[in-house]
């Protein structure tokens, strides 16, 4: 066993953690609590944007090294077409890596949605209650999105990593 591949395998893992642990901790810990916290939309939603932004800054990360370990872990396999077919292993991949590129979509929508121009209307209590209402909406079920996607994806590398 190369260590190098261990190594490789271990960032894969922390990284996946760290995205995944995340997400799920936002949606099912933070988001409920929120809601005791204050029964303004606005001020969740406030709370809700600064805690994202915050948490981009290691979930982005996490996703891009993701997919640069997860990438080179299995290169050689990608590059021959023929060969990734003709295995349950490799349509595994196959099937990941187009869950990772749908998973990179909506979030990179979901993040977009509160782009600067809408989190400083937000923030300055300058959108009507009805319009955040809407992005609120959007949001959440994007976000929701990436969570069901990212748990996805962990079942197909536990296909893989089985070798079935
Ligand atoms: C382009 C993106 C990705 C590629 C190409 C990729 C590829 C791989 C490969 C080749 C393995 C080793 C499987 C094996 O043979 O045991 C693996 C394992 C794994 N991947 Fe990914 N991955 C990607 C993204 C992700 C993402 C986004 C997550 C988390 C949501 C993730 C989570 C995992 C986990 C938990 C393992 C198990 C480690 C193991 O037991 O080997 N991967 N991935």
């Amino acid at each position: 066993m190369a260590i190098e591949q261990v190594i490789l395998t271990w960032i894969h893992l922390i990284a996946a953690t760290i995205w995944v642990g995340g997400s799920i901790f936002i949606g099912i810990v933070f988001s409920p609590l929120l809601k005791t916290i204050t029964t303004s939309m606005e001020e969740r939603i406030q709370i809700m944007i600064k805690v994202g932004r915050r948490f981009n800054k290691i979930a982005v990360p996490s996703l891009i090294i993701l997919m640069i370990t997860g990438l080179y872990n299995s290169h050689l396999l990608l590059s021959k077409p023929d060969l990734l077919m003709a295995t349950s292993y490799g349509v595994f991949l196959t099937v990941k890596v187009i869950l990772v590129i749908a998973l990179v979509i909506t979030y990179a929508v979901h993040v977009r949605i509160i782009r600067k121009e809408v989190e400083n209307k937000i923030m300055s209590k300058q959108m009507p209650i009805k319009q955040i209402q809407k992005l609120r909406k959007k949001i959440i079920i994007l976000g929701e999105i990436t969570v069901v996607l990212s748990v996805t994806i962990l079942f197909f590398a536990a296909l893989l990593d089985v070798g079935v």
